[in-house]
């Protein structure tokens, strides 16, 4: 039988890569995005013989998750997983960090993807699965105390809602490291390389690293896996 999948932040970089490879596992794909790039992987999944559909929302605004909900309700019926990935930065030291940036990154890190979490409540399957996309960061980053806010508080909300929705539904978070995508190239290469330098495996991530970890969580070969985060860092975490 056909898996359903939503995944937010689809029209590129990690949220992508998952879509590609949840989809080659068979999975049909609601991708929900403020992007209208979002339907060029749409058009990608298709053409792959997939099935795929989108929402063009920004999930910061109730009304809009009301319309992903009621769009997965109305057209694809109960969910298998639910991805949340969509995420954004606003870097900045925090002495000169304005409220509004790191208002707006936990409005969308953590808020959005608790909102989304519950209003799709009712439409997750008996046995479905939630994966959130925190990050390596949740453990500190200099110049991110906004996004490290915003991701330890996902890995709390996963912990606290893995407890309330057991033994219905897992609630699991993948936390990469430096991934190589749209986000990360967004910084000056002198910094980058720097921070490649510092990871153990030699190499940044691929979002495809990254995509296997949820896939792996969202399938069935995790049944006994709840409540946890899966550090996909390429040994950064470990690293002095
Ligand atoms: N790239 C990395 O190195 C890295 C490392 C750790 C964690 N992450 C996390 O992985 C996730 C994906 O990161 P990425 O590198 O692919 O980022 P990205 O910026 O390339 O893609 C993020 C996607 O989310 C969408 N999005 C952002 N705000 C939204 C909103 N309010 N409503 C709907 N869609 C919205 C964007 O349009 C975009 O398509 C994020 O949560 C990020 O924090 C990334």
């Amino acid at each position: 039988m056909t898996r359903i999948a939503v995944v937010t932040g689809g029209a590129r970089g990690l949220g992508l890569a998952i879509a590609r490879l949840l989809a080659a596992r068979g999975h049909a794909l609601v991708l929900v995005d403020r992007d209208d790039a979002v339907w060029d992987t749409v058009e990608e999944l298709r053409t792959a013989g997939c099935a795929a559909s989108a929402v063009v929302a920004d999930l910061t605004g109730d009304e809009d998750v009301r319309r992903v909900r009621d769009f997965v309700r109305e057209t694809h019926g109960p969910v298998d997983v639910l991805v949340n990935n969509a995420g954004i930065t606003r870097d900045a030291r925090l002495a000169t960090m304005a409220e509004a940036d790191f208002a707006a990154v936990v409005e969308v890190n953590l808020l959005a993807a608790m909102r989304l979490t519950f209003a799709l409540e009712t439409e997750l399957r008996d046995g479905g699965s939630v994966v959130n996309m925190s990050s390596r960061a949740a453990l500190g980053n200099f110049g991110q105390t906004n996004y490290v806010a915003s991701k330890s508080g996902l890995i709390g909300f996963t912990r606290g809602l893995a407890l309330r929705w057991s033994p219905r539904i897992r609630v699991n978070a993948v936390a990469p490291g430096l991934i190589d995508s749209p986000m990360s190239r967004a910084m000056p290469p002198q910094v980058l390389d720097g921070l490649v330098a510092r990871i153990p495996a030699g190499r940044i991530g691929e979002p495809e690293d990254v995509a296997k970890a949820v896939a792996f969580l969202a399938s069935d070969d995790a049944s006994y896996i709840t409540g946890q985060v899966l550090t996909v860092c390429g040994g950064r975490s470990i690293a002095p």
